[in-house]
């Protein structure tokens, strides 16, 4: 097992990186069918359930990110990259990694709150109870509008940071993806930081 090492990262940070996405774009993917298209009743009410389930799973995930975030080592910012795009992408990366913790908390506001008062079965086990907030319609839509814009919002976002590994692979041909994909070493050479020509010393 690698830990996070100078120039890439480590072997956690990858898988948890891919499942996250994973389970995130499943959810909006699920979250958009089961609240606004027209499907039976009892399908809805099982995507609901799997839906918070598997959710509640991202908010476990992104916690054990977070943890790691403080206890290992980060990688260098490729070589490559200007001042300027070392910055955006930090503040991207750290943005993604908060709205992986705030939608789903969000989210479980929306089924602490609604007055529906329907229990969430995690994955048919456990019965997960509500977060100590009151049961009222407004607390249920201020909730539904938090957890829905902030999960459009994220896919936003990491449809743009998708863009940008897209853009740094094929059109720099650096390192930025690669090492993602746990591929270390495989910079192409015209993306090699170019020496400078100063005077001989
Ligand atoms: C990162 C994790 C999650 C993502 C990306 C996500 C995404 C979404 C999306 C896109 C919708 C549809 C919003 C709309 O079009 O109005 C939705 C609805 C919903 N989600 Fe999530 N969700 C996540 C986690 C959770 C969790 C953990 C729970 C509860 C424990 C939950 C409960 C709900 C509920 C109850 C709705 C329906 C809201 C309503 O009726 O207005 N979600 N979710
Ligand atoms: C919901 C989807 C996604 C989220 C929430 C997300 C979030 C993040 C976060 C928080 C980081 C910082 C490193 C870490 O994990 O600790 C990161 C790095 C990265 N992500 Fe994503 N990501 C998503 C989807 C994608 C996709 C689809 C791609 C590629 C097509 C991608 C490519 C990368 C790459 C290449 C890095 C490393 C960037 C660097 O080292 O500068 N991500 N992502």
């Amino acid at each position: 097992m690698r830990r996070h090492q100078v120039n890439g990262y480590g072997f956690w940070a990858i898988g948890l990186h891919w499942l996250i996405a994973l389970l995130i774009l499943g959810l909006i993917g699920l979250g958009f069918v089961m609240r606004r298209t027209a499907i039976d009743p009892a399908l809805q009410f099982s995507l609901y359930q799997w839906h918070k389930s598997i959710g509640l799973v991202v908010l476990g995930l992104a916690v054990l990110r977070g943890l790691i975030w403080f206890v290992a080592r980060h990688p260098e910012p490729v070589a490559s990259l200007g001042p300027i795009e070392r910055r955006a992408s930090l503040a991207t990366h750290v943005v993604l990694a908060l709205l992986c913790l705030v939608v789903p908390v969000a989210g479980w506001a929306v089924a602490s709150t609604t007055p529906l008062n329907i229990p969430t079965f995690f994955f048919n086990l456990v019965v997960i109870p509500p977060l100590p907030l009151g049961r009222s319609e407004a607390g249920e839509d201020f909730w539904s509008l938090i957890h829905a814009g902030t999960a459009y919002l994220l896919l936003a976002l990491a449809a743009l940071h998708a863009a940008a590994a897209l853009y740094h692979h094929f059109i720099r041909h650096d390192e930025v993806l690669s090492r993602m994909l746990g591929r270390e070493g495989s910079i192409s050479p015209a993306a090699q930081p170019r020496p400078t020509r100063g005077r001989k010393q």
